[in-house]
């Protein structure tokens, strides 16, 4: 079954298109690398997979059930360019916040989810004083924090050191290993997940095209 499916979606921003004629699926389990050069509209497609931007034409099919207008997809994490949170607050209080709202999970998960990433919970500082890698692990964190069936990472490496960058490939893998039905979309020109991606998605002037293998050249 095809857990996330595009057909025939059109994007196109006040009259200027971005994107004709998308087709895609993917399957339960599968991770799939979607690359593309800056500005093609991987954040876009994203967006539009989760529900945050409606196309201009063409449908999107969440579990075989088509995305309505202002709808959200179920059971979807998303993290989408750099995660803002509220810089007033510590880490462990932003996502404390954000879990309320649909209330899955409790602390001890939260905190627990922190630590893989290598944040510390107990850590008192703001958001605002957080560098720019600790806020993209807070944004990490969320994302995989509810354990959603689907999870839609945009570019999760930035700002991340090496050691964090293995650490956040080192989870995936896990994740895939202990709920072998998540699904998984990774923006990312990074080296490290052609190794474990199953496909790769790539966007080539306004259409989405399908490479077997990683390929260089088309970034
Ligand atoms: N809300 C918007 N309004 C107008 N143009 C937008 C909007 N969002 C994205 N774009 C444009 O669409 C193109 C693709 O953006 P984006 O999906 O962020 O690219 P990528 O993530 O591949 O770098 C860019 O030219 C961007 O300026
Ligand atoms: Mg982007």
């Amino acid at each position: 079954m095809s857990v996330i499916k595009l057909e025939n979606v059109n994007i196109k921003f006040k009259r200027r298109p971005l994107l004709h004629n998308v087709n895609f699926a993917i399957n339960t389990g599968e991770l799939v690398q979607l690359i593309g050069p800056n500005g093609s509209g991987k954040s876009t497609i994203l967006r539009v997979v989760s529900g945050l931007l409606e196309p201009v034409s063409g449908k999107v099919y969440i579990n075989d059930q088509e995305l309505l207008a202002g709808k959200y997809a179920e059971n979807t994490a998303v993290m989408i360019n750099t995660p803002s949170f509220i810089p007033t607050l510590t880490g462990l209080e932003n996502l404390k916040l954000l879990a309320s709202i649909k209330d899955k999970i409790d602390v001890g998960q939260i905190e627990t989810w922190m630590k893989k990433f290598g944040l510390n919970p107990t850590d008192k500082t703001k958001v605002r004083g957080y560098s720019v890698g600790m806020n993209q692990k807070l944004g990490l964190t969320q994302a995989f924090m509810e354990e959603d069936q689907i999870i839609l990472l945009d570019e999760p490496m930035n700002g991340l050191d090496k050691q964090s960058k293995q650490k956040v490939i080192e989870i995936v893998k896990q994740v895939r290993e202990v709920r072998p039905n998540t699904t998984m979309i990774v923006v990312s020109h990074d080296d490290s997940f052609k190794d474990i991606a199953d496909r790769f998605l790539v966007i080539d002037g306004e259409s989405v095209v399908e490479n077997q293998t990683y390929d260089e050249a088309t970034f």
